[in-house]
């Protein structure tokens, strides 16, 4: 009977450790950092030329809650307005460890795919591949209640373009570099994180620290 016991729990932890998902909780976002907007923007310019140095985490919390996070808890609304208050971007970060996705609802990164990746987010711009972070820009279309393809790509790509911009700006008004791109191994990275149909990858943006 006890070896019939230590079998199942055995088997139990397995099933358990297998399906245990990695998650990284992120910090608070720090609302009183970084230069005044207007400074922000005097300042902003897509980066050449990117540090390799990893990101620490309070940075990339920062960046996430900046992006896309949740700013009234009432009703889950975000930095970044989307159309019909659809809230269809997923925002995946690409690092030379996985690449993970964004919870704004949690304010967590949930690991989906182990290593580094950066080559296929990097696509034909290979120089950028050892930039440490890749912020991808997904606009899932079935989260739109009404509109025909049409609208939905170009309400899923200004929704996008918003989360983008708050990403740069956040990078200019603390001294970070940035840099907003379409190119990438689309084909690659479909397969790679498994996206539904109705996900639309539609930009990245990399980012680093100041190089010096
Ligand atoms: C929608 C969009 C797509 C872009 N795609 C790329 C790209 O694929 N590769 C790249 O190096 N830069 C890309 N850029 C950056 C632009 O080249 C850059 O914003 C432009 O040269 C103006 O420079 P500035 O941002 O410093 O004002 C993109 C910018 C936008 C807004």
């Amino acid at each position: 009977m006890k070896q019939i016991i230590f079998l199942f729990s055995t088997i139990l932890f397995l099933f358990m450790e297998t399906n245990a998902k990695n998650i990284i909780k992120l910090n608070p976002p720090d609302t009183s950092r970084g230069l005044p907007l207007m400074s922000a923007l005097a300042q902003r310019s897509s980066a050449k030329e990117f540090d390799s140095s990893e990101i620490d985490i309070k940075d990339i919390s920062d960046l996430l809650w900046a992006a896309n996070g949740i700013n009234r808890q009432k009703d889950e609304n975000r930095t970044a307005s989307s159309a019909a208050n659809s809230q269809d971007i997923n925002i995946y970060l690409f690092t030379k460890n996985a690449v993970f996705l964004y919870s704004s609802t949690n304010h967590t990164l949930e690991e989906k795919v182990k290593g580094d990746h950066r080559l296929a987010i990097s696509g034909s711009q290979t120089e950028f591949a050892n930039a440490p972070a890749f912020f991808l820009i997904v606009s899932d279309h079935s989260k739109f209640k009404y509109g025909d393809e049409t609208q939905r790509h170009t309400w899923g790509a200004i929704d996008g373009g918003l989360v983008a911009q708050n990403i740069c700006l956040f990078a200019s008004s603390v001294g970070m570099a940035a840099r907003p791109r379409i190119t990438m191994d689309y084909n690659k990275i479909r397969e790679l994180l498994k996206l539904k149909d109705s996900q639309q990858m539609l930009l990245n943006v990399i980012v680093s620290y100041k190089k010096q």
